[in-house]
This record gives C-alpha cells, sequence and structure tokens, in this order.
C-alpha cells in the first residue's frame, strides 16, 4: 500500500507514520528527516536546503522530488511505504503522478494552529537517530535521553515559536491546496488529530484499513 501522511508541522505525521510503519511494515519515508541527514552531512543539498529550513520556509520542488524519487526506487520500498511530508505542493503531487507513482489513500492529520504551537514548544528529538518525544505526552524515559540509541534530545532548530508561525502559514498557503488535488481524486481521508498519542493511533490506523495492535 502507498500511503501520503497530511498534516501541519507537529500534527503527528511523524508520530503516525511509525505506527503505520509497524503495522503495516512499509518503510517510513520522511523528507523532513532525509533533509536533516543531508544538512548534518553537509551533502550538497543540505547545503541548499539548510537556511530555508530554519527559516521555516520550503525547500525548492526538484530538490526535493529527486531525493524522493532516489529513495521509493530502494528496494525496501517496493511493497509500499507511507509517505511523511511528501508531497508539500501541488507540482510535487504532480511529479508523483508523473513518476507513475499509484497512491493509495491519503491521510490528513488536523490539528488547529493553536494546538500545534503549544505541542511543538514540548517537542524534542534525538541528535543521534532522530527519534521524536514530547516532553508531556510522549516522554523519553530518561530526561534528555533517547530511549533508542542513548544519544541527546534536543529542541529543534525550527521548532522556535517565531518559525511555527511562519511553518504554519507556509502550510496554508502551499500544502493545504493539496487537500483538493486528492479530494478530487476520491482519496482524502481527515483524521482529527487528538489529545492523547494513542487516541490518534487508533483513528490512524483505521483510516489505513490496519489492525490495531
Ligand atoms: P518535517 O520534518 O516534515 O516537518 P513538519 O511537516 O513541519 O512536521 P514535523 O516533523 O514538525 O511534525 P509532525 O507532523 O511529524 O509531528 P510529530 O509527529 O513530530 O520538515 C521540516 C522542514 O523540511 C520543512 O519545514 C521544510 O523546510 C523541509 N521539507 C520537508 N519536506 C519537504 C518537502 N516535501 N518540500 C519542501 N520542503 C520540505 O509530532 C509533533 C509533537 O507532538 C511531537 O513531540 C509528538 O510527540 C507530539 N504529538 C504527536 N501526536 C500527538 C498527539 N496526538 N497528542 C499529543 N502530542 C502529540
Amino acid at each position: 500500500m502507498n500511503l501520503i501522511l497530511l498534516g501541519a508541522p507537529g500534527a503527528g505525521k511523524g508520530t503516525q507514520a511509525e505506527a503505520i510503519s509497524e503495522a503495516l511494515n512499509i518503510p517510513q519515508i520522511s523528507t523532513g528527516n532525509m533533509l536533516r541527514e543531508a544538512v548534518k552531512n553537509g551533502t550538497e543539498y543540505g547545503l541548499k536546503a539548510k537556511a530555508v529550513m530554519e527559516a521555516g520556509g520550503l525547500v525548492s520542488d526538484d530538490i526535493v522530488v529527486n531525493i524522493l524519487k532516489d529513495r521509493i526506487a530502494q528496494d525496501d520500498a517496493q511493497n509500499g511505504f507511507i509517505l511523511d511530508g511528501f508531497p508539500r505542493t501541488v507540482p510535487q503531487a504532480e511529479a508523483l503522478d508523473e513518476m507513475g507513482v499509484r497512491i493509495d489513500k491519503v491521510v490528513e492529520i488536523f490539528v488547529p494552529d493553536e494546538t500545534i504551537k503549544e505541542r511543538v514548544s514540548g517537542r524534542r528529538v534525538c541528535e543521534g537517530c532522530g527519534a521524536s518525544y514530547h516532553v508531556q505526552y510522549k516522554p523519553s524515559k530518561t530526561d534528555g535521553v533517547c530511549d533508542k540509541c542513548g544519544a541527546k534530545t534536543v529542541i529543534r532548530k525550527d521548532d522556535q515559536p517565531e518559525t511555527v508561525i511562519s511553518r504554519l502559514e507556509t502550510y496554508h498557503k502551499e500544502t493545504e491546496p493539496i487537500k483538493a488535488y486528492y479530494e478530487k481524486q476520491g482519496k482524502l481521508e481527515t483524521v482529527i488529530g487528538q489529545e492523547e498519542v494513542a487516541d490518534t493511533k487508533k483513528l490512524t490506523l483505521q483510516a489505513v484499513g490496519a489492525e490495531i495492535a
């Protein structure tokens, strides 16, 4: 099954993509994680993406489409995948169609902006493996330490309050029009993000027809 998770920054795409990945045994493909890795490694794409990511803008379509194309060509993506953070513009959605990629379902996780601002302020991410936590809703076992790899957890550079406002503006302007694109194709389903991660997980897994663990 080829899935897309749509939603504002901090809506819980990464959190739910991880749950779907486990339930359906298909890889989570996060363009945000891939771009952060490129920035960390100082690659050509990373150098181009760094400033725009830190300012809360979007990396250019050609860079992201190329990264995505290479990733979905890998062996582990041949039986399905979940796209987390792609497409983010209508031209990116069109690029998927032009590549001949069949999308089965698009799940939007809807969370109001005010909840997002509060949520993102509590997010912590692992410096080592990129795992994501929340000080209140999904804390690591030891404060400041990643459960998965033991590295330090930190606040993401683009989670500063003023950058979150820019990211939300970018989402409403550039990414929301994608909903109409997939609605026309009869593929869009909306899940209302709940206060508890487990409740949203239940609704998201139902939306993709997966068993609830
Ligand atoms: P990306 O990493 O994709 O960031 P994003 O879309 O802004 O999404 P986030 O990772 O911030 O949030 P999320 O929805 O995954 O939420 P999470 O599960 O972490 O992209 C970063 C940047 O890269 C972009 O700004 C852009 O510059 C660039 N980029 C990436 N893709 C691109 C593309 N295709 N084109 C162009 N540029 C691109 O949850 C958030 C927090 O809330 C966590 O702490 C979590 O524990 C907590 N939480 C989650 N669910 C719940 C719940 N139900 N209740 C309570 N807390 C919850």
